[in-house]
């Protein structure tokens, strides 16, 4: 697939990469064509490209957003008319002072980017763990057993669109409903920088999903 990376770095650059080594066409939508995230990324997979915002969105079908969350609104505001009809994965997190969410709880950082570029299809993702996990998503010596990727979005349609791409880097995408999820997953990536970072547990830890065979429930597969 044709995709666009809006920040290219800890978060935009690993998965700029990966995605690139599977075999999709990557490009990162940079306000700097030579910032030093860029760089680090193309070096880091040599196959990134590097346009403006525009033409990066513009030419792209599925449109990741990775700046600080102070930056997304007027990031996507910015390229809202290439946005129209595209899948828009948001990969941010508002966070506030001391581990808090940075909305106070009222309303998901993903609602209030689905408010600003209402034409675009918001799916949240890639958000629940820390960089280093979307560098490496490999943990092996569970046999079939994948680590989870949860995400959330209002178009089904888009959701798939996400979900394979969560499948090409190992992932099990597990759809948690509408966009309102959003806010329980920002809770959750909370969770996960205090355990990781604050607490002493490292990053090298995921959530993965457990169903028990035969059992009830008529969710996602
Ligand atoms: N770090 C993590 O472990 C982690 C995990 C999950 C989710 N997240 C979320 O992912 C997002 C990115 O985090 P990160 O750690 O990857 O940040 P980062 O390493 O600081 O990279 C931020 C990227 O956004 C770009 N950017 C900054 N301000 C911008 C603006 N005003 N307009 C357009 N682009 C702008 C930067 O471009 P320049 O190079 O030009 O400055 C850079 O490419 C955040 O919302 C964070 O909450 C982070």
């Amino acid at each position: 697939m044709k995709l666009a990376f809006l920040g290219s770095g800890q978060v935009g650059g690993a998965l700029a990469a990966r995605l690139a080594a599977c075999g999709h066409e990557v490009t990162l939508a940079a306000r700097d064509l030579r910032s030093a995230s860029v760089e680090a990324a193309r070096q880091r997979e040599p196959r990134l490209r590097a346009l403006d915002p525009l033409a990066a969105v513009t030419a792209a079908e599925v449109v990741f957003l990775a700046t600080p969350y102070a930056a997304a609104e007027s990031a996507v505001r910015a390229v809202a008319s290439a946005l129209e009809g595209k899948v828009l994965v948001d990969c941010t997190n508002p966070v506030g002072p001391g581990l808090t969410h940075g909305l106070a709880s009222t309303r998901s950082g993903s609602e209030v980017l689905q408010a600003a570029v209402p034409a675009a299809r918001v799916v949240k993702a890639f958000t629940i763990y820390g960089f280093e996990n979307f560098e490496h998503s490999s943990y092996p010596g569970y046999g079939e057993l994948k680590p989870a990727m949860l995400l959330a979005g209002d178009d089904p349609a888009a959701k798939q669109v996400v979900g394979q791409l969560c499948s090409d880097l190992g992932w099990e995408p597990v759809d948690t409903g509408p966009l309102g999820s959003s806010l329980h997953l920002e809770h959750l990536t909370l969770l996960w920088i205090k355990m990781a970072r604050v607490q002493g547990h490292g990053p090298d830890f995921v959530w993965a999903r457990l169903r028990r065979a035969g059992g009830r429930g008529t969710g996602q597969p």
